[in-house]
């Protein structure tokens, strides 16, 4: 039976499926000076307080200023393996039973890390996460602040491992890279199997226009963050209709603003298919189960609309319908053994 308010506990033990995940997000600090003095990395902190004291942000390229150099830890296929497998100990933690994970190729080819090092590290994680009882697949980022033609030699440099991913999506710094500039490289990705999905992060400039041609004109398949979408009822209209579900990440907005609590209620209560998700748990210090326990915590919600949340994250996903079938049947039989 549902519970008659929404606790940690309910919601941690709610099965769940993660969509908006960075992997290189959840390189937590102890693991980031492992690697630096393994790898002998300088990055410019040697204990964990200096590590988080350097997690300061107030916008998106705030952020990605101490996001992007850390990376710098990551060196050899078993570094990628490592931060991969580290991240799915947590999600198992937090009854996360499929997760689709984001990572960003151009962080490390351009550091001259090759691509294939970390494709083979981050897909031998995808094939051990079934030991841990979580099912995962890769989706690769374009960096939307480099070319669209480097975008396109990344993809070039996937097809060999087509099998191994499961989508493309887009995310760094949408200032100034709006989704028209990398229309041709997400048509051929489509045309070559991909599912689609494309950060519309909070409050950007322009940001209305950029989830219109998302959606209109790239048409992909889901949109990350994209809470902006509500300045716009018939957008709205839109992904109701059609089922396009929204990744969002309520902790890390509130790192640069607001929750956007309000607007996830209000496109849940619309019927769009909204889900919660942890986006860089280890900058963020927070896990999805945390995320939607924040939400609960700062924003009235009933623990049906909690469980609606959990369905929304599978339906939305891109798992066969089966599979997707089975994953909600057991939301069913936790709701009705609680
Ligand atoms: N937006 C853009 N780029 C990112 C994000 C995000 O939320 N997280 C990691 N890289
Ligand atoms: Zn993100």
């Amino acid at each position: 039976m549902l519970p008659t308010t929404i606790t940690r506990e309910f919601v941690k033990g709610l099965p769940k499926a993660e969509l908006h995940l960075h992997l290189e997000g959840t390189l937590e600090p102890e693991l980031k000076l492992a690697l630096a003095q393994r790898n002998r990395v300088d990055i410019g902190q040697t204990t964990i307080e200096e590590v988080k004291r350097s997690y300061q942000f107030d916008s998106l390229s705030s952020f990605l200023q101490v996001y992007y150099p850390a990376m710098n830890v990551l060196q050899q296929e078993e570094d990628f393996y490592q931060v991969a497998m580290a991240y799915l100990y947590k999600a198992r933690e937090h009854n996360v039973r499929y997760a689709e994970l984001f990572f960003d190729p151009q962080a490390h080819t351009s550091r001259g890390v090759a691509f294939q090092t970390v494709i083979n590290g981050y897909h031998r994680a995808v094939r051990d996460s079934r030991t841990l009882g979580v099912e995962t697949a890769l989706v690769m980022c374009f960096l939307r602040d480099m070319s669209a033609q480097s975008a396109a030699d990344t993809l070039e440099q996937a097809l060999p491992y087509r099998d191994k991913i499961l989508g493309v999506g887009l995310d760094s710094d949408e200032n100034g890279n709006p989704p028209g500039k990398f229309r041709e490289v997400f048509s051929k990705a489509r045309q070559a199997g991909f599912h689609l999905t494309m950060h519309c992060d909070i409050d950007q400039h322009n940001s209305i226009g950029n989830i219109r041609e998302a959606l209109l004109d790239i048409q992909v398949d889901r949109l990350d963050h994209g809470t902006n979408i509500v300045e716009d009822q018939d957008l709205v209209a839109y992904v109701r209709d059609k089922g396009i579900g929204l990744t969002c990440c309520p902790v890390s907005n509130g790192f640069v603003g607001d929750m956007k609590g309000r607007e996830i209620l209000q496109l849940l209560r619309a019927g769009v298919k909204v889900t919660v998700n942890s986006d860089d748990p280890a900058y963020f210090q927070s896990y999805v189960s945390d995320d939607l326990f924040a939400l609960a915590q700062h924003y009235p919600m009933t623990p049906a609309e909690m469980v609606q949340l959990a369905r929304n994250s599978f339906q939305v996903s891109w798992l066969p319908a089966v599979r997707k079938a089975a994953y909600l049947k057991e939301i069913d039989d936790y709701v009705a053994g609680y």
